[in-house]
């Protein structure tokens, strides 16, 4: 396994369920750890795909302190930023990003490899490593799906961070690729008709949907949705399929 980068920054303060233990949201993060462990008892539950319709309703940090949780049981974990429109991870764990996903799919390398040890004991992360022009491909790529299935021998467990559902299509791939789906969706805030169709698009698929993550998300940017759908929409214009942020 890598080391973890030398000039790595200290974990954020989205961590809490490491920094604050015994907080209301530690214990929230273990409720969903127990659900997950009785969805796992008749079906193959190693690969948990994180998603949810719309940007910006929590996916990150539901990743990142579900991981913590389940690495505090002594599993090995690897958390995976397979969310290469955005990603994020690298930031919560403090760690570089010179390397991640995307260099083990171009190299074939296995995740184990290049995936990089955190401060939470058992917990991995692989980051995504540089963005791709075509996340979309890579994501949903063969190599992906057996390079996923190859990792099963080294974690007990693997989540993944993804893109939302409604604005491009590399979730809906990865959902086929995992043995199911914790959708999280912000309370209060998404239709029911978007969470619905959300939920058809994996269903499409065959996508397994474990769970559904309320999350009480807090906001703090104006401007922030705003700024986010003009950027996927960037992504969605076929003539410009390719063009960065
Ligand atoms: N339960 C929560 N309580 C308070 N703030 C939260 C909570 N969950 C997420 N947030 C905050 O909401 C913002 C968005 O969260 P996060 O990055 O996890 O969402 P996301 O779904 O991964 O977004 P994106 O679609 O951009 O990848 C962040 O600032 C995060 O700190
Ligand atoms: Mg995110």
């Amino acid at each position: 396994m890598a080391e973890r980068a030398k000039t790595a920054a200290a974990p954020s303060a989205t961590l809490i369920a490491h920094a604050e233990p015994k907080s209301p949201a530690a214990e929230a993060y273990r409720s969903l750890r127990t659900s997950i462990q009785f969805a796992g008892l008749d079906h193959k539950c190693r690969t948990i795909l994180v998603t949810s319709s719309t940007p910006g309703e929590g996916k990150s940090t539901t990743v990142a302190n579900f991981g913590v949780v389940l690495a505090q049981t002594g599993s090995r974990v690897c958390l995976i930023d397979s969310d290469l429109r955005r990603p994020t991870l690298h930031r919560v764990f403090g760690l570089g990003n010179n390397r991640g996903l995307t260099s083990a799919l171009l190299e074939a390398l296995p995740f184990a490899e290049v995936a990089q040890t955190t401060s939470v004991p058992g917990l991995s992360v692989l980051t995504s490593g540089p963005v791709p022009p075509n996340p979309a491909e890579l994501v949903g790529s063969n190599r992906m799906r057996e390079s996923l299935e190859a990792a099963v021998d080294q974690y007990d467990m693997i989540l993944l961070d993804s893109p939302p559902l409604v604005s491009v299509s590399d979730a809906v791939a990865l959902s086929a690729f995992t043995d199911g789906v914790v959708l999280v969706v912000q309370t209060g805030k998404v239709p029911h008709e978007v969470i619905r169709r959300a939920a058809s698009q994996l269903h499409a698929v065959k996508g397994r949907i474990l769970g559904v993550v309320m999350n009480a998300v807090n906001l703090k940017r104006d401007g922030y949705y705003y700024d986010y759908y003009r950027y996927y929409h960037s992504y969605y214009t076929p003539s410009e399929g390719k063009k960065g942020r």
